[in-house]
């Protein structure tokens, strides 16, 4: 990455910026930056290489040395964080790279269906630590169902741009007050029936609306209505039609 084309601006201002070519996560960089007294809001840590990325649930996180942008950054924990940020990523695909992103409740972010970044929020002291994975000039993705902006656009983009981009807007969006009603803007699940994966199991249903919370509300297959905040749901899938009784094996 060539430090000099970021801009910091705001909160994000350069002197927190730290960029390293390879590290085992950027994550646990801007864990063991608050436990040791330096990690602040503000802070942006950037790495070309991570050799142990990690997703959500524990998932691995792979990317490609200098294709992919991965950064981690650290905010005070204020409400709608993941909307936020999920908010943000699209905002930023569609005014940087002109790119039409789709939030996948609750942190995913898809462009024509395939997954083009990652969001893994989470906690160290008071503060919260957030995590971002986007694909950018890929051009061969190990996994299926994801793509690049380059496969998208064909033709690359600058991964320096759209992180200080990204910085901005996000910034704006901390203190915007219509989140979620902007969030519904790039929804992914409008008029889908979905399949929550839950810590006690699977709940089915048709998609309703999200929350002002940020969470799904959807009706049950058994015609109640039941709302998941995002930390509650470890995947959701979109089910191509509705699951009536005794027909909600389809899936396998
Ligand atoms: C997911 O989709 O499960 C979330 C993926 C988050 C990956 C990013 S890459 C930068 C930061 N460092 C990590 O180890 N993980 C996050």
């Amino acid at each position: 990455m060539d430090v000099d084309r970021v801009y910091g601006s705001g909160l994000f201002t350069k002197d927190k910026f730290l960029f390293y070519e390879r590290l085992p996560s950027t994550q646990d960089r801007a864990k063991e930056l608050i436990k040791n007294g330096v990690g602040r809001p503000g802070y942006v840590i950037v790495a070309d290489e991570q050799y142990r990325g990690r997703g959500r649930f524990r998932r691995v996180w792979s990317s490609r040395m200098g294709e992919s942008l991965i950064f981690s950054f650290i905010t005070e924990k204020i409400p709608l964080l993941s909307m936020r940020t999920a908010l943000s990523v699209t905002e930023t695909l569609e005014e940087e790279c002109g790119l039409r992103a789709e939030i996948e409740w609750p942190n995913d972010i898809v462009v024509n269906g395939r997954k083009i970044c990652g969001i893994l929020i989470e906690t160290e002291r008071n503060l919260a630590i957030i995590g971002v994975g986007m694909n950018i000039n890929e051009t061969v993705l190990l996994l299926e169902n994801a793509t690049s902006v380059r496969i998208e656009t064909g033709i690359p983009a600058s991964r320096e741009a759209i992180l200080s981009s990204f910085l901005s807007i996000f910034e704006s969006n901390l203190t915007r007050e219509n989140i979620m009603d902007c969030v519904r803007e790039y929804l992914s699940f409008i008029d889908r029936y979905v399949e929550i994966e839950t810590e006690n199991g699977i709940v089915r249903g048709e998609f309703i609306n999200l929350g002002e919370d940020g969470e799904i509300i959807i009706r049950t297959e058994s015609g109640t209505i039941a709302g998941f905040l995002p930390g509650e749901a470890k995947r959701v899938h979109k089910l191509s039609a509705p699951l009536l009784a005794g027909t909600d094996r389809q899936r396998g």
